[in-house]
């Protein structure tokens, strides 16, 4: 069976009042809103519950206020279930396939590799799907299925190089240790040898300074930044260098886009489709929250902007549905794969309704869209984000 909980907590916060808005950010409150029959789960109490059986928790868009997401706060995806109590002692990570000398290697072979760290925005390509019109299948994410953590551990590229990579070697193909019921096919998939190779490509042991917890893949995982979420396997317990793509459900027809856009609602043949890569062009807005009910005077639009392998060039925010847009100020944090938080001071001029949209350039060009591109499987969902809110006095 599969439990899910999707409605309630949005339908509270639009009948919020200001006040209980200024605490919408402590978890107890928005664990309050999602309700007696919410399911808390320990150590990330207030994610929004999109399923229970396979855990998939959802972070609330107004928790997006720091840099660095702590890892209570922090989105999980995971297909199946997850490994029970992994033992680091124990565990050994073995490297195949189109090598000169596989390797098995032992947590402590992997602590005296050189470590490496990455600031990444990891986030989950279904993330927004059910704001795709006309629905599609698949977990309901909303806006949440997205964080941004410091992750380090050894490259995939010193740990290649151990092996010696053979000149056959196309793609490098990742193995978790989740538990696969059934008839589900395991959770296999592999990114090319170029991303592989790239040295910000990490086994990671850590994530925000201390080691993996169970949810986020202890005792390692893969970190392929940049990259939509599932090319960064939990549980990692294998590495294989093959001269072809991993077969299997999750690389076809999993994890693929249409090759050209597609009417909303149209079939896509898998030929006419490519696997995911890095990550789109994306904004957020944090707060104020979706159907808050402001006092007239000084208020602050903020949220968090990223753009995967490029970076984000400005946030542009309009507080009338879209008619004028001002630039938002971009904070000083930042790093190759980050996010970047952003912030608008906004008075409004009188009592009503407002709509306020945020839109983010990135390096390459590109800009969020007024609406995502459809596709069968919802995912990279990009559209400028909008909250709907009523000031008055
Ligand atoms: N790795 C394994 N072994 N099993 C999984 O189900 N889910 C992937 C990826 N790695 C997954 C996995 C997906 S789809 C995403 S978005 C990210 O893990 C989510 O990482 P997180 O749970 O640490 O946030």
């Amino acid at each position: 069976m599969r439990w899910t909980k999707v409605s309630s907590r949005r339908e509270f916060l639009r009948t919020a009042s200001a006040g209980a808005m200024a605490a919408v950010a402590f978890p107890s409150f928005l664990n309050a809103a999602v309700g007696p029959t919410a399911i808390s789960v320990p150590g990330k109490e207030g994610l929004i519950v999109r399923s229970y059986r396979f855990l998939d928790l959802e972070t609330p868009v107004e928790f997006m206020t720091d840099w660095i997401t702590p890892v209570q706060h922090f989105f999980v995806r995971n297909h199946m279930f997850a490994p029970a109590a992994v033992e680091g002692k124990e565990w050994k990570l073995a490297i195949g396939g189109q090598v000169e000398k596989p390797l098995s290697l032992t947590l402590s072979d992997l602590q005296s590799v050189p470590v490496h760290s990455v600031t990444n925005t990891l986030e989950c390509a279904g993330n927004g799907r059910s704001l795709q019109s006309p629905k599609v299948p698949g977990v309901q994410w909303g806006k949440g299925a997205v964080g941004n953590a410091r992750f380090s551990g050894p490259s995939v590229k010193a740990l290649l190089e151990k092996a010696g990579v053979k000149d056959t070697a196309r793609h490098v193909v990742f193995r978790g240790l989740d538990v696969v019921p059934g008839k589900v096919p395991p959770f296999v998939r592999s990114i090319p040898i170029e991303k592989a190779m790239d040295g910000d490509t990490l086994v990671a042991t850590q994530m925000n300074g201390a080691a993996l917890t169970p949810h986020h893949g202890y005792p390692a995982r893969v970190i392929a930044p940049g990259w939509a979420g599932a090319a960064s396997c939990k549980w990692l317990t294998e590495i294989t260098v093959q001269d072809k793509p991993a077969d299997g459900n999750f690389m076809i027809p999993g994890y693929r886009m249409p090759n050209q856009p597609v009417k909303p609602g149209e079939a896509v043949k898998p030929e006419d489709t490519h696997s995911v890569t890095g990550l789109t062009v994306k904004s957020l807005i944090a707060g104020p929250s979706d159907g808050a009910k402001l006092k007239p005077g000084a208020h602050v639009v903020r949220g968090v902007a990223w753009a995967g392998e490029a970076e984000i060039q400005r946030v542009d925010i309009s507080t009338d549905g879209g008619a004028s847009w001002n630039p938002a100020k971009l904070g000083k944090d930042q790093a190759k794969y980050a996010w970047r938080l952003w912030s608008y001071p906004w008075k409004p001029a009188h009592s009503g309704d407002y709509a306020i949209l945020s839109r983010a350039t990135d390096s390459q060009g590109r800009v969020q869209p007024e609406s995502a591109v459809w596709n069968p499987s919802g995912y990279f969902y990009n559209a400028c984000d909008q909250v709907k809110v009523y000031v008055q006095a």
